[in-house]
């Protein structure tokens, strides 16, 4: 079975088109799923603030893409709150976790029952140029003003040119691997 048939989407946007002449045939999800378990990836917090509110979401898809001009591009399920606030506010800013903050990690996916602006009541949050909230304790926050959106399946896709960044303490970052948070 193909993408198209497990899962019709009107937003993917020409998106999964294969680039030479064979259709696209794709593995099942679980399997990618546990293949990417075996990748270790940093953890961060997308926040965002603006007409539209203050929101945010644990995220490990997030990484640079270019310096010139400083850029990079994060992940976001189109079905999370925080997805439909950043859209209206047209700026995030990505907090890299350390390693001792697995609690704000699990807080910020929804794991702990909060939501929405209520979030922010646990750490110490400031702002840079874009006005997202800041995580004072992350070792590295990325403001950033949305420049592109591309829908890819059940996620879009937010790059985002970086207005600021604010070095935080130094230390290991807080990592995912194989389905548990790990210090690197
Ligand atoms: C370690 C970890 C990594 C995650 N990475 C992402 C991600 O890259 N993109 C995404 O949309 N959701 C990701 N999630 C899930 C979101 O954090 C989760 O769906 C969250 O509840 C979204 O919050 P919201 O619906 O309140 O906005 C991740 C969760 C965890 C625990």
């Amino acid at each position: 079975m193909s993408w198209i048939d497990q899962r019709p989407d009107d937003a993917m946007d020409g998106a999964f088109t294969a680039v030479g002449p064979d259709s696209v045939r794709t593995i099942e999800a679980a399997p990618f799923r546990e293949a990417m378990s075996r990748l270790g990836a940093a953890v961060h917090v997308i926040t965002t603030a603006g007409s539209g509110g203050k929101a945010g979401a644990t995220a490990t898809a997030a990484c640079s893409v270019t310096d010139a001009p400083p850029m990079l591009l994060m992940c976001l399920n189109r079905r999370s709150q925080t997805y439909p606030i950043v859209m209206e506010n047209g700026v995030f800013c990505v907090n890299t976790l350390g390693a001792g903050e697995a609690e704000i990690a699990d807080l910020f996916a929804g794991r702990t029952g909060v939501s929405g602006s209520d979030r922010f009541n646990v750490g110490e949050w400031t702002t840079l140029v874009t006005g997202s909230p800041v995580l004072a304790t992350a070792v590295v926050a990325f403001d950033c003003r949305i420049v592109e959106v591309r829908s890819v399946g059940s996620h879009n896709v937010f790059f985002g040119a970086v207005e600021a960044v604010r070095l935080g303490p130094q230390g290991p970052a807080l990592c995912y691997h194989e389905r548990a948070y790990k210090p690197l």
